[in-house]
């Protein structure tokens, strides 16, 4: 019988758990054996006191061994890669990053997640479009990616059930911003998925876990040696969360921008498209279908101009219960009952937007969880229409908050934080959009 007393104890005081402690540990809340409170409270313990690199490692095999090892390479016809996101705002790069990477010619079985804290989730996104299925099981995964290069699931029953059962409880205990639970729950996923590649894009700033660039660098080297230690080649690339990523941000909303970013490229947000082209052709240069990063970039914005990556996201999504084309998509997709206007005070050029302060209102709008049942408004969110770098009048609509009219009287909290958030500063020619891409592991 696991001691769950014992094991909190070992971790407040704070003491090193075995390899056997963890894995009795997870097998127990796996077997949904140990209460909510029990588990929460050794979360805390973590959250406070951390976990060796031997600790986090366990973990992590653990959480993996929780449910079905997928064997994706094995099991997939072409090489197979992964990418993952430490979690941000306004970040969709999987809804578009996925189906390029399917278009160049990769096999992929995602694991994704929910909307924790401030960031937004894959997986919150994907059942904004109605019909969308994400709890698929291995067998029924393996079968989809074989068919259309993809597939987007939930961590489940049968996948990394562990995870979903931590990541809940993470999300309602604010213990979510922890290098080690963060790496665990990542690499669990992945490993459990089993690519022959995986890519880490880890946030960094405002609106991620990780607040420095220094944070982001041990989180990085956490999960690739945990990848390493079990021979995946697992690399990173860090990324800037200081501001929004994209136009939007909230979940239907998020979509609609993958899906113009697909169909439109040049139409794109430039740090977006940027970010999205780069893990792209990370992977290719990795899988050795590239020599070099520029010939991969050069293969990776053909791949997604010739329009093959928004076939690829329809038949995704098609497969998992959706509409049959993007336009059909589009036209499904929830619309709030409020959009409402937000001018900026006075002239100059937008240099920052706050993105925590912009997860928070999104997340207070309803588009992410506050408790384990909150239930999510899939039409929430922001529209930035003047972004980074714009130019602005006093007068002019930056943004749109678009919300449900249960939440009316907020709307005057929600305009003046969200001004709050932009920042406005004479116009200086020497301004430059900052880089999105910070550094590569
Ligand atoms: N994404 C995950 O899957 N888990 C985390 O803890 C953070 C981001």
């Amino acid at each position: 019988m696991f001691d769950a007393l014992a094991f909190l104890s070992a971790k407040r005081d704070p003491r090193a758990h075995t390899a056997s402690d963890i894995e009795q540990f997870v097998q127990a809340l796996t077997r949904g054996e140990i209460p909510d409170y029990q588990t929460s409270a050794w979360l805390m313990a973590v959250r406070i006191n951390g976990l060796t690199s031997d600790e986090t490692a366990a973990l992590t095999l653990a959480m993996r061994d929780s449910g079905a090892l997928v064997r994706a390479s094995e099991r997939l016809n072409g090489p197979t890669v992964d990418k993952h996101s430490t979690g941000g705002v306004g970040d969709k790069t999987t809804l578009i990053v996925i189906p390029l990477l399917v278009a160049c010619g990769f096999k992929l079985l995602k694991m994704s997640g929910r909307g924790l804290g401030i960031t937004g989730g894959t997986i919150d996104k994907l059942e904004s479009i109605p019909g969308v299925r994400t709890a698929l099981n291995a067998r029924d995964a393996i079968a989809q990616a074989s068919r259309v290069g993809a597939a987007i699931v939930a961590a489940s029953k049968d996948l990394a059930p562990a995870d979903g059962i931590l990541y809940a409880l993470r999300n309602a205990t604010a213990t979510v911003d922890s290098i080690p639970l963060i790496a665990a729950s990542i690499m669990s996923k992945k490993l459990a998925a089993g690519a022959q590649f995986i890519l880490l894009d880890v946030k960094v700033g405002s609106g991620a876990f990780m607040g420095s660039l220094e944070a982001g660098r041990q989180l990085a080297t956490r999960m690739i040696e945990i990848g390493q230690q079990v021979g995946v080649s697992t690399s990173a690339v860090i990324s800037d969360m200081d501001v929004p990523l994209g136009r939007f941000v909230g979940n239907s909303l998020e979509v609609r921008e993958a899906v113009a970013t697909l169909l439109h490229p040049d139409a794109a947000d430039p740090r977006l498209l940027q970010l999205c082209i780069y893990l792209v052709a990370h992977c290719l240069v990795a899988a050795g279908m590239a020599n070099s990063h520029e010939e991969a970039r050069q293969r990776a914005t053909q791949t997604l101009s010739s329009g093959a990556a928004a076939e690829a996201l329809a038949k995704i999504i098609h497969s998992q219960g959706g509409p049959a084309n993007l336009d059909g998509v589009l036209a499904s997709l929830p619309q709030a009952d409020v959009t409402h206007p937000v001018t900026v005070d006075t002239c100059g050029r937008v240099s920052k937007i706050d993105a925590y302060t912009v997860g928070e209102i999104s997340l207070h709008m309803g588009a992410g969880r506050v408790t384990k049942q909150s239930p999510v408004d899939h039409s929430a969110g922001i529209e930035f229409v003047r972004g980074l770098g714009s130019i602005v009048q006093a007068g002019d609509v930056v943004a749109y908050l678009y919300y449900s009219s249960d939440h009316k009287e907020d709307c005057p909290t929600w305009t003046a934080r969200l001004r709050s958030a932009i920042t406005i500063e004479p116009v200086d020619s020497n301004w430059q959009t900052p880089p999105v891409i910070l550094d590569t592991l």
